[in-house]
């Protein structure tokens, strides 16, 4: 049996590697690096395919909320609500421009930001949401965006794990995850359902005034050359990435299906079996499964893992300690018990390997090995 990765990045190179190769090598042809034709490109296509006005690419998805942030002009000292549950750039960012994150729990069933939880926390300096669609379905949009507005609040998403997932309003119309906010982000790190050879990162809008001041913050404030308007970082997007990227967005519905039909063989697995919750699927949401995670029931979680990991299978913990728990963001705000869903989960989750590549026989390895330990 070929080898179990959480995530098989050479298997699916090896199926387009004479497009990718040929890509990579026009850039290295043109010697275009920086900003070359393949950005403009990769640019253009996923504002198509996303149905956006304005993609701005840049180095990573951390960097993506990070000039999210400075281009909707949030000042020292004002609140940003996010959830607890979430990879650290979501804080990080926050923290970094001195902002105030005001974390708060998740829904049980699909992990996503309690949009109850967030108007409890609203305050006379809230200026902002960060929901983010984790693990590959869409947070509670209509009423996010319901709040955001009652409230006069920008919403950012956090749309790192989600790309390509179709949010489904309350009166059936669809959009894409990330486009739905006032900002969407991406990251393009390898193992990401859109992934490039290396780091990278988008900010989507609608709105032409904030695409424009995206664009100047993400090339050191410049709005003509040497002159330096407002204060900036250096967050590009390079051209061989986006060749990369170019070939693999071709893939990306294609991808999300496979991934899908992985989930759908661990969901029937694992149906009934009172021990393991597989995914709950948002009803609102496609779901694009960036990660399969369980929640475990009564297993010994670092005893499955050792398991599995002797049968030769992976399997993560997405995220073992809660952003209030996590020693660089302890705060007297926050204590142990403030968020009891994220903090149950933080200790019964466990995610199954997940991406375009598993085959049958490797599922059935996989699935087997689970029910052995669990029912054993
Ligand atoms: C939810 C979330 N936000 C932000 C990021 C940051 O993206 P990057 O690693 O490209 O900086 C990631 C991915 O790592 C993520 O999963």
């Amino acid at each position: 049996m070929k080898k179990i990765q959480m995530v098989d990045l050479h298997s699916q190179y090896l199926h387009i590697k004479p497009q990718i190769d040929q890509a990579i090598q026009d850039v290295v042809d043109s010697c275009a690096f920086i900003n070359g034709p393949a950005v403009k490109n990769f640019q253009e296509d996923l504002e198509k395919y996303l149905d956006v006005k304005h993609v701005i690419p840049c180095a990573n998805g951390t960097d993506a909320l990070q000039v999210s942030m400075m281009a909707l002009g949030l000042q020292p000292g004002d609140e940003v609500i996010t959830t607890s549950f979430t990879f650290i750039a979501t804080a990080e960012v926050i923290a970094l421009l001195r902002l105030t994150p005001v974390l708060v729990d998740v829904d049980p069933g699909t992990f996503n930001i309690d949009p109850k939880a967030i108007e409890k926390a609203i305050t006379p300096k809230t200026r902002a949401i960060v929901p983010v669609h984790l693990f590959g379905q869409c947070a509670p949009m209509d009423e996010i965006m319901q709040i955001a507005g009652k409230n006069n609040l920008f919403v950012i998403e956090d749309n790192c794990q989600a790309i390509g997932a179709d949010y489904i309003f309350a009166d059936g119309s669809r959009k894409k995850a990330g486009t739905i906010g006032h900002v969407g982000c991406t990251s393009f790190f390898p193992s990401k359902n859109l992934g490039c050879y290396g780091d990278g990162g988008a900010v989507f809008t609608n709105d032409d005034e904030l695409a424009k001041q995206l664009r100047v913050i993400v090339n050191h404030g410049m709005t003509v050359r040497y002159y330096h308007d407002i204060v900036g970082v250096n967050s590009r997007l390079d051209s061989i990435q986006a060749a990369v990227l170019g070939v693999k967005l071709k893939h990306l519905d294609e991808y999300a299906s496979r991934r899908k039909a992985a989930a759908d063989y661990y969901d029937q697995a694992f149906a009934g079996n009172p021990k393991l919750r597989t995914p709950v699927r948002y009803s609102r949401s496609t779901h694009v499964f960036h990660q399969y995670t369980l929640v475990l029931r009564d297993v010994d979680r670092k005893g499955l893992q050792d398991f599995l990991a002797d049968r030769g299978i992976p399997a993560m913990i997405y995220y073992p300690v809660p952003l209030h728990m996590q020693k660089a963001y302890l705060d007297p705000r926050y204590k142990p018990g403030d968020f009891p869903v994220t903090e149950a989960l933080s200790e019964t989750v466990v995610s199954l390997p997940m991406h375009t590549e598993l085959n049958s026989e490797q599922l059935k390895h996989i699935t087997d090995s689970v029910l052995e330990f669990v029912n054993g």
